[in-house]
């Protein structure tokens, strides 16, 4: 990993084995992008790629007889109004009424590691060595304020980390009306672009265009989360790059409010990207000797298709974006109570679910909504976060005792930012609701918004949840938020600085999350809204893990795990097994499949286990066995690969391989079964060609096909375990063959086989 400052020509060269990114200071003094993609050898005289053409209606920048036109220049962070008509990276109204700003080049540092972005979340350099940073800071004379642009590249991740951050040193004022955390431009536009997109319940989708002139791209403006409906994350695969090859950039931004992610394809094909905080209703007011930090987009360069893109992310998010204890352990086994009993539960009831979960091997038993104030239903208590004694007559701290009695660990369930009008903190602080007074209040799941962008309500709620902490034994919290914000407005902020508001909000759930997770470093925290509404990474800096969707149909969740897996690291992923049918989609799944599709993620289960027959319980048994068995590899140790994509076809595939190449798990699934139909190869990845591995699938069949079908037609010859030895590249090229009988043993319809592959010796 290297930062090379050529000084005659002013070129910024970052490298490290596997990537290059080259920046230039102009004749102007504003930077230049020459090159982010795989890496290039370093030279003198790289500022040929500066590709100036002059025509018709271009305004030049500098001085005659210069000739420099920003409208073809592919800029590092473009201003508004020098001549370039593409979207700004950032604008500045300034007390005039003017909103040009011209940033030039005044000094910069190169230093070792990565200096923190507080008070936002960011990825972070352990150690000094592994890491190198370089600052640009810019300066603008009429305004006085200075744009300080930081990157940081690794030695280990072929990854480069953005950031920007504006100082006011003048004594007008200074209103930030866009601020995004990077522009990137590329010199042609053969590109498709991937986002994930969808809605509640079916998170997280795989899309893909190609990219056109104009404007094309994505965003959320809800307020108290990234959404369910758009992940901040984009990615370009140029040319017909896949999942297995080809040239891939991807930008994932570590924030978790309103963001704005676009790709924008000039007139003459250069393609500009950019995310960042979403500038519809953002001004944010600098005084003298204010600032403004932009959170970080984290970029990755891959010359392997998605899944080398993707694995960079989950490598880099499990070490440097995660922290504290959880980071490098596998996750517990937990059961949750909500699709068990949703609000109808009292003590009695939730010991015996608890202790059932004991009986088949479970670490964790988690509380989730209900337990408080008079929450018997979602039009009351939210915000009162006393147990209720009517269902608990000894409380969250008599409860915790007595599950940790059974010999299960206990965590619970909390919604901090939100509020039910019939409640006791509302009646108490009818004005820490965000809304404009005089307006309707809409609402959504009969709930408000709390206004974190105020200190005295975070301050309130750390208060009340570190009480409750303190007095009982918890080891995991599950925080919640089920709606989106609507007339956004705090009662607390002057006129001029209602544009902080939703970035105000966001800073005031980290300013949280940093507390209790300072306070209690213990505590395993998983990010939860309405499903899978806030996956993200910035909050994964404080959550390592996410409840990844409502929907926990095996079915669904297949699609779901899948394009989440894109960006975020299967650890992070809250999967469980439920009950059938489900309580989404009314269907029917084998209880192998549903626990086999749980495995690639944190794994528990989302029902009453009391209410399963004796041989389903022996079957939940066998499945805790085999995740406390396997989840070092598949949670901390592993790579992911993705290997066949639900959103194309019938089936799905992935599997997870060591970092050693010795043992691997990967995993078939098929929608719908069909008869007659052709041959299945599933192709492996990631393993030695020329080690020889011992392959073993379980192929008894399944709980549900079991009583004979049709009299004994179904054959269920061939019960038990197939296994074989092959060497890695028969594994990789030719495949395993699939038989549809075996399909049709394992249930037919939502069928899946698991295989468990391990080197010979190992
Ligand atoms: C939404 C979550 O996604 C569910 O798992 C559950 O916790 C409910 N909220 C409780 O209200």
């Amino acid at each position: 990993m290297k930062i090379i400052f050529h000084e005659e020509e002013g070129i910024f060269h970052l490298s490290n084995e596997k990537l290059s990114y080259i920046i230039r200071i102009m004749e102007n003094g504003q930077l230049e992008q020459i090159y982010f993609g795989k890496r290039i050898h370093d030279r003198e005289g790289l500022s040929h790629f500066h590709e100036e053409a002059l025509r018709s209606q271009m305004s030049i920048c500098i001085p005659e007889p210069g000739k420099l036109s920003l409208n073809y220049t592919r800029q590092e962070y473009p201003g508004y109004g020098s001549g370039d008509y593409r979207s700004p990276a950032f604008v500045i109204r300034q007390e005039n009424g003017s909103r040009v700003s011209d940033f030039r080049y005044r000094s910069h540092e190169i230093f070792p590691g990565k200096e923190p972005l507080l008070p936002l979340p960011a990825t972070y350099a352990e150690d000094p060595d592994e890491a190198l940073s370089l600052k640009i800071t810019l300066f603008d004379e009429l305004t006085e304020a200075e744009l300080c642009l930081s990157y940081t590249i690794y030695r280990d991740y072929p990854v480069i980390t953005r950031n920007a951050r504006f100082l006011s040193h003048g004594k007008g004022k200074l209103y930030l009306e866009r601020a995004l955390s990077m522009s990137l431009e590329f010199p042609d536009k053969d590109y498709q672009l991937l986002q994930l997109s969808g809605a509640w319940g079916r998170e997280r989708y795989v899309k893909k265009r190609p990219l056109e002139m104009g404007l094309q791209g994505i965003q959320s403006l809800n307020g108290t989360c990234s959404g369910a409906e758009q992940n901040p994350f984009l990615a370009l695969l140029r040319g017909n790059a896949d999942e297995f090859q080809g040239e891939v950039y991807g930008f994932s931004l570590v924030y978790s409010g309103n963001f704005l992610a676009q790709a924008e394809v000039s007139t003459f094909d250069l393609t500009r990207l950019m995310l960042g905080i979403h500038p519809e209703g953002f001004c944010w007011e600098l005084g003298e000797g204010e600032s403004f930090q932009t959170p970080e987009v984290v970029l990755v360069y891959s010359d392997q298709g998605l899944n080398g893109m993707s694995r960079s992310f989950h490598r880099l998010y499990r070490k440097r974006l995660m922290r504290g204890k959880w980071r490098d352990l596998p996750r517990p086994i937990l059961l949750n109570n909500w699709e068990a009993t949703f609000f109808d539960f009292d003590e009695e009831k939730i010991l015996r679910i608890a202790k059932k979960a004991k009986e088949v091997g479970a670490e964790l038993f988690v509380l989730d909504d209900g337990w408080f104030g008079k929450r018997n239903n979602d039009y009351q208590g939210l915000g009162d976060w006393q147990a209720n004694l009517e269902k608990l007559p000894d409380g969250i701290a008599g409860l915790s005792r007595k599950i940790e009695a059974l010999g299960l660990h206990f965590g619970l369930w909390v919604e901090l930012e939100m509020v039910n009008k019939d409640s006791e903190l509302y009646r108490a602080h009818p004005d820490w609701l965000i809304g404009v007074p005089g307006r309707f209040e809409s609402h959504a799941r009969h709930q408000y918004v709390l206004d974190f962008s105020r200190q005295e309500v975070v301050d309130y709620l750390y208060e009340e949840i570190a009480k409750i902490i303190r007095s009982s034994f918890l080891s995991y919290i599950k925080w919640d938020m089920n709606r989106y914000m609507t007339e956004p407005y705090s009662r607390a902020l002057p006129a001029e600085r209602q544009g902080e508001m939703m970035h105000r909000y966001i800073l005031g759930v980290y300013q949280l999350y940093r507390r209790l997770t300072e306070e209690f470093p213990e505590i395993l925290f998983e990010s939860c809204a309405s499903g899978g509404a806030r996956f993200d990474a910035g909050l994964m800096y404080f959550a390592p893990q996410t409840w990844c969707s409502d929907d926990t149909d095996a079915g669904e969740r297949m699609k779901i795990q899948y394009g989440t897996s894109y960006v975020y690291p299967i650890v992070s992923m809250g999967s469980h097994v439920s009950a059938v049918p489900n309580m989404q989609v009314y269907r029917r799944t084998p209880l192998e499949t549903r626990a086999n599709v749980a495995y690639f993620g944190t794994f528990g289960y989302e029902l009453d286990l009391n209410l399963l027959p004796e041989e389903e319980i022996e079957e939940v048994k066998k499945q805790v066995r085999f995740m406390k068995e396997h989840r070092e590899l598949l949670q901390v140790d592993g790579d992911f690969y993705r290997l066949k994509n639900p959103f194309e076809g019938n089936e799905t595939a992935w599997m997870v391989v060591s970092r050693d190449q010795r043992k691997a798990i990967a995993a078939y699934y098929q929608r719908l079964n069909y008869v007659n139909a052709s041959a299945i190869r599933l192709r492996l990845r990631g393993l030695k060609p020329d080690s020889l591995y011992a392959l073993s699938c379980d192929l008894s069949p399944c709980l549900e096909m079991r009583e004979p079908i049709f009299g004994a037609e179904l054959s269920l010859e061939g019960e038990g375990l197939r296994s074989y030895r092959a060497y890695g590249d028969e594994l990789m090229e030719a495949g395993i063959p699939i038989k549809r009988e075996d399909l049709s043993k394992k249930g037919g319809d939502f069928a899946s086989l698991l295989f468990l592959i391990r080197e010979e010796g190992e």
